[in-house]
């Protein structure tokens, strides 16, 4: 494999390929199997990754690169084979989640800021080691009556830029990914307040991107689309991606080779949909693709139920899901 960041950049982006968020933090990954009523346990977890890491057309087809969580990517296989060991066989690259989660901002009523700087320069050495090449780093920003403040938002850009520059220095490509959240309280704003301030964070995120020294071409954007909240959602699909396309345009330069969206509590073919919508007919400096967490595991995981005899199910529900995001990500996702 190789080692240089732009190639690895360039391989998560590849075309008709994008990454699959696996790395839910163990509080998240217990509400998803709490859907289930299964029991979230290291083996379960483990056996449920398996499933989705042993799907072969779908990985070797559809996705470029996995985002784990510490303990998956210390993990083995039923049968002792290292998961990492799955996902390269796969032709996938493993990546790890490596913030500490969001915590509250002194001074900033409601407004959070994301954790996990001190000591990330060793812990990188370390996954590269076990194997990962690229990382994620997650801000998050909700939009509220008087929130995103500036501060809240400088303090975010500026936690992800030195990220960045530590992931750089230890051969890793980041994902920069700041969340303009969908789903926040009240959850009513609209499209526009959503481009405003999207516009606001991404401008802010490649100044703090320019002042750390990062390579812009060994790295990934990983935001929100411009979307209008979950408790409004009424946007069209061409709305939201002319919005997305627009601030996407405005704000990050087209060195960097690709943006892969999260999907932010849109449904599958919500997200599906949006990314092809604007893969198709625009012409774009960087490749747009997927970095989907639920949106490709939501089917996969309720086919699955936590049963031996339900991994074949589980297996064609998150194929399917991978498969249609992959035409999306070419533009030729059809309903
Ligand atoms: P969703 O696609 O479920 O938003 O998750 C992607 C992710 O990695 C969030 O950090």
């Amino acid at each position: 494999m190789t080692e240089r960041l732009e190639d690895i950049a360039v391989a998560m982006v590849a075309r008709g390929k994008g990454i699959l968020a696996a790395d839910e933090s163990t509080g998240t990954i217990k509400k998803r199997f709490d859907t289930i009523g299964l029991e979230s346990t290291a083996d379960n977890r483990r056996d449920y990754r398996e499933m989705l890491f042993r799907t072969n057309e779908a990985m070797q087809d559809c996705i470029s690169g996995v985002i784990l969580f510490d303990e998956t990517l210390r993990q083995s296989a039923a049968d002792g084979t290292r998961l990492v060991d799955l996902i390269t066989a796969a032709g996938a690259i493993p990546g790890i989640k490596v913030d500490k989660g969001a915590k509250p901002l002194p001074g900033f009523p409601g407004e959070t800021v994301t954790e996990g700087l001190d000591g990330l320069n060793e812990r990188l050495q370390e996954y590269h080691e076990l194997g990962a090449r690229f990382a994620k780093w997650r801000g998050v920003i909700a939009i509220g009556e008087s929130t995103p403040t500036f501060g809240a938002i400088k303090a975010n850009a500026h936690a992800l830029a030195r990220y960045a520059a530590l992931c750089q220095a230890n051969k890793i490509v980041p994902i920069v990914e700041p969340e303009v959240l969908m789903d926040g309280e009240p959850g009513t704003h609209s499209l526009e307040r959503c481009e405003e301030v999207t516009t606001l964070v991404l401008n802010t995120v490649f100044d703090e991107l320019a002042d750390a020294r990062v390579r812009l071409e060994g790295m990934i954007l990983k935001p929100n689309m411009v979307i209008d909240g979950k408790n409004a959602r009424n946007a069209s699909v061409e709305a939201v991606a002319e919005a997305t396309i627009r601030t996407l345009k405005r704000t990050v330069p087209s060195a960097v080779p690709g943006i892969a969206f999260l999907s932010g509590g849109q449904s599958d073919e919500e997200a599906t949909a949006h990314l092809s919508a604007m893969n198709a007919g625009h012409d774009l400096p960087w490749n747009l693709t997927f970095s989907y967490g639920r949106a490709l595991q939501a089917a996969a995981i309720k086919a699955w139920g936590g049963k031996k005899e339900n991994v074949a199910a589980g297996q064609r529900a998150f194929s399917h899901r991978a498969k249609m995001n992959s035409l999306a990500a070419c533009g030729d996702w059809r309903k």
